[in-house]
């Protein structure tokens, strides 16, 4: 994967149609993220609503206090209507207060849930799509799904939304407050929202631009640091610093340079809006005083008519700021939509096959594969092993001998054709049978946290301490396992209890072992290991291949001899099939590299 090459999701240009679809397929998900919710969003939406107008009553009690209250006061000596107002002011100010502060405990818990429940849904299907999606999604990208995505769409829930909404409504309401008190004031806000209008369309538009800019940047810094510190072995034994140095230092330049942008951005657009503001603010005042000079207004009126207009310009500006965090975000959803939709390359079967004890017969019926459409790795390939048989598959690199292996563990579907356990097609197979069934051994081994113990149960999830160590016996694995600063209970991600790559294999053979499966694949399972820790797994793997089929991919020929029938794979296709003494005998490919294997010895 080449860092600079944004792929995916991390690309901006897209087609108009295309933009129409991700669109809508992110308000599909946040509507179905809504859906359980449905009821609390409409509770706290009409709390905004009613706090909302309650905040935009307090100009018009204040105008009726001048105006009415206050003379009678004066006049009348009666103190009625100006405490009427002053109380009605203060309730309408606590219960507004009251409400504002239920809204944001609430919106607070909606976006919450929302949060964990994308998630939730996040990690459940990246885990369930099939390896197809993992090794062309970088983890970099995965790990930004679930991290600084999620983050975005986080700060936009429990903050800006909010924030965003309580805005509109107030101007709104403001405004429509201010028309129906006055509405030359009105129209004089009316035209004040053409200069908005424009101000917010141009800002829009260019932040758009720009906030995508920056999201690329630093995704691209996410992606280069995440592939520098995963791969930092390479790095490291081929003196690859400068060069990374080098490449971070310009993606975090670009960063700042387009972050810069943004800053500029604001600065044009923030004075602009308080511009706006105090010139609209200055005609009403003009205007309004005119009027009350000529009796037409009364002073309370125009101070609500002010207070209005003031207020009316308040939000614009937070609107604004979270225009960034609200772009992000629905960047983020976007995204994260992007993946809930992606579609796992090995379905589930919709009508399961059960096969309790599978006998371990595998078939494969004129298989057709490639990872790309255009490049076929096996080419129409029939295979069948008897069950119980132990097959030695060789072959030089990139021959399809790791290929074969996936797609009978049915990590991928067969292009054409089909992949069958004892007479099942293995897409039609409950998928719980397959992994009971097939088990495949990698060279990576790879070890979860946890105990030695915990890591052998992999297999069989409920097995005893007894199984465990059983297991591991049969495999050789029990005597360095013991040898661990607490044995079996040795946390293997712990410092001194850190395992090497052969004890990691031999972790992993103890786990397949107890995974007592039909069929065991060993994919270079024993290249980690030295000649006598293989002498021993190959005592182990005498009994762990007894009674099963095993396919066993190896380099080393010494791992051969133990097989029934070695099968030699060229370019996809299986060029000699025979015994090992058979082969060994000829004098074909086999017998060519077993010779110099022999000669390599001596
Ligand atoms: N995920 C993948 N996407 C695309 N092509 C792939 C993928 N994995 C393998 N290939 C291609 O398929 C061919 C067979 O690869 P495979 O891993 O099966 O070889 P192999 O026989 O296991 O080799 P080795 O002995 O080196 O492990 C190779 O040409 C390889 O480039
Ligand atoms: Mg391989």
């Amino acid at each position: 994967m080449s860092v600079h090459g944004v792929s995916g999701e991390e690309r901006d240009d897209f087609t108009k149609s295309e933009s129409r679809e991700i669109r809508r397929r992110s308000t599909r998900l946040l509507l179905s993220t809504l859906q359980p919710l449905r009821s609390k969003v409409i509770v706290t939406a009409i709390t905004i609503l009613v706090a909302t107008g309650a905040s935009v009553l307090g100009p018009a009690l204040i105008a009726i206090g001048i105006n009415q209250a206050l003379p009678a006061l004066v006049e009348q000596q009666n103190w009625m209507p100006l405490g009427l107002v002053i109380g009605s002011y203060l309730i309408v100010a606590v219960v507004g207060a009251l409400l504002v502060a239920q809204f944001q405990i609430m919106s607070a818990r909606i976006a919450q849930a929302i949060l964990i429940d994308l998630r939730k849904r996040v990690f459940l299907h990246t885990q369930r799509l099939s390896l197809d999606f993992h090794e062309s999604y970088t983890s970099g990208r995965i790990i930004s799904r679930q991290t600084s995505d999620l983050d975005s769409i986080r700060e936009l829930l429990s903050g800006g939304l909010a924030q965003l909404v309580q805005g509109v409504l107030f101007m709104g309401f403001t405004a429509i407050a201010l028309f129906s008190f006055d509405w030359v004031s009105g129209l004089i806000l009316l035209c004040a929202l053409v200069p908005l209008g424009f101000l917010t369309r141009w800002f829009a538009v260019n932040s758009q631009r720009m906030f995508r800019q920056t999201r690329v940047a630093s995704a691209r810094l996410i992606v280069q640091f995440v592939e520098s510190m995963t791969g930092i072995r390479a790095v490291k034994a081929f003196r690859k610093e400068k060069r990374n140095e080098k490449l971070f230092a310009d993606l975090v330049e670009d960063y700042r340079d387009t972050n810069a942008k943004v800053i500029g951005l604001f600065g044009t657009f923030d004075p602009s809006l308080v511009f706006i503001g105090n010139v609209t603010l200055g005609m009403v005042l003009l205007v309004g005083g005119l009027r009350v000079a000529d009796g037409e207004l009364l002073i309370g009126s125009l101070l609500a008519i002010v207070l209005y207009t003031r207020q009316f310009f308040g939000p614009a500006q937070e609107i604004a700021m979270f225009y960034n965090s609200y772009q992000s975000a629905s960047a983020a959803l976007e995204k994260i939509s992007g993946v809930l939709e992606e579609k796992p390359g090995v379905p589930d079967p919709t009508a399961p096959i059960d096969l309790w004890s599978a006998k371990g017969h595998v078939h494969f019926d004129r298989v057709e594969f490639a990872y790309k459409a255009d490049r076929v790795v096996l080419p129409e390939f029939t295979l069948d092993i008897p069950a119980g048989q132990t097959i030695a598959l060789v072959g030089s690199t990139g021959a399809g001998k790791t290929t074969l292996a996936k797609l009978l563990s049915r990590f991928y579907d067969p292009t054409a054709g089909s992949v069958l356990l004892d007479g099942v097609d293995l897409r039609r197979l409950h998928p719980k049978d397959l992994r009971r069934a097939i088990v495949m051994v990698t060279q990576e081994a790879y070890l979860f946290s946890g105990s030695v113990a915990d890591n052998i149960a992999i297999g069989k999830p409920d097995a005893s301490l007894d199984e465990i160590m059983d297991a591991a016996r049969a495999v050789g694995a029990d005597d360095f396992i013991r040898g661990l600063p607490n044995g079996y209970d040795t946390d293997v991600n712990k410092r001194g209890g850190r395992v090497s790559a052969g004890q990691r294999q031999l972790i992993s053979f103890a786990r397949a072992f107890l995974a007592n499966p039909s069929v065991l694949i060993l994919d270079e399972a024993t290249s980690s290991l030295d000649i006598p820790s293989e002498r021993l797994v190959q005592e182990g793997l005498q009994t762990l291949l007894a009674d099963r089929t095993a396919i066993i991919i190896a380099h080393r020929l010494s791992t051969v001899a133990i097989a029934d029938r070695v099968l030699v794979m060229e370019r996809g296709v299986i060029v000699e099939d025979g015994t090992p003494e058979h082969l060994i005998s000829g004098t074909g490919r086999f017998a060519q590299l077993h010779a110099a294997w022999r000669d390599s010895l001596v």
